[in-house]
């Protein structure tokens, strides 16, 4: 996991939001492991998908209607970039894409940024929705057995095991 306690630390210190509302640390922390399993099935570039959990909320306004979030949040990956992670500037292209386009509604585009935008769809039970594959971007998204398994762990609000003594209780 590139996903480091300081960069945490620094996203939490500018997110508005309750951190364990709807669209925080607890969501970030299954889109990553949705993320993980969708990267294996798709090829993925897994730190993308990693930094785009962290980011694609994380300069939300309001937890109903905030469509230019996505755009802010790329924003702050560019600010945060060099300080609190490193990447590339290729698989940076990629996360700035998924985070700024995460809100369009859409499903075509590189198979990593489809990944990233697979994984936010997947936890939307958290909301009550629950994921359609027509809005799916990858196979391995709409396999059922794929949307069964995420839509009960957004339903339960699950916190995934490796957030509960980090994320959470920073
Ligand atoms: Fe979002
Ligand atoms: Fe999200």
């Amino acid at each position: 996991m590139m996903i480091s306690i300081p960069l945490i630390q620094a996203i939490r210190a500018q997110y508005r939001l309750p951190w364990t509302g709807v669209h925080g640390a607890i969501h970030w922390a299954r889109v990553m492991e949705t993320g993980w399993r969708l990267a294996k099935l798709t090829g993925a570039r897994p730190h993308v998908v990693e930094l785009f959990a962290v980011f694609h909320d994380a300069r939300r306004l309001n937890e109903h209607s905030d469509h230019d979030h996505g755009r802010r949040g790329a924003e702050l990956a560019v600010q945060l970039r060099g300080s609190s992670f490193e990447l590339s500037d290729g698989d940076f292209a990629l996360l700035h894409e998924a985070c700024s386009l995460h809100t369009d509604g859409l499903t075509d585009g590189d198979t990593t940024v489809q990944t990233c935008w697979d994984a936010d769809r997947l936890d939307l039970g958290r909301v009550g929705i629950t994921p359609e594959p027509r809005y799916l971007c990858t196979a391995a998204a709409k396999n059922q057995e794929m949307i069964r398994w995420a839509d009960a762990r957004a339903c339960d609000d699950f916190v995934p095991v490796f957030a509960r003594e980090t994320w959470v209780s920073i």
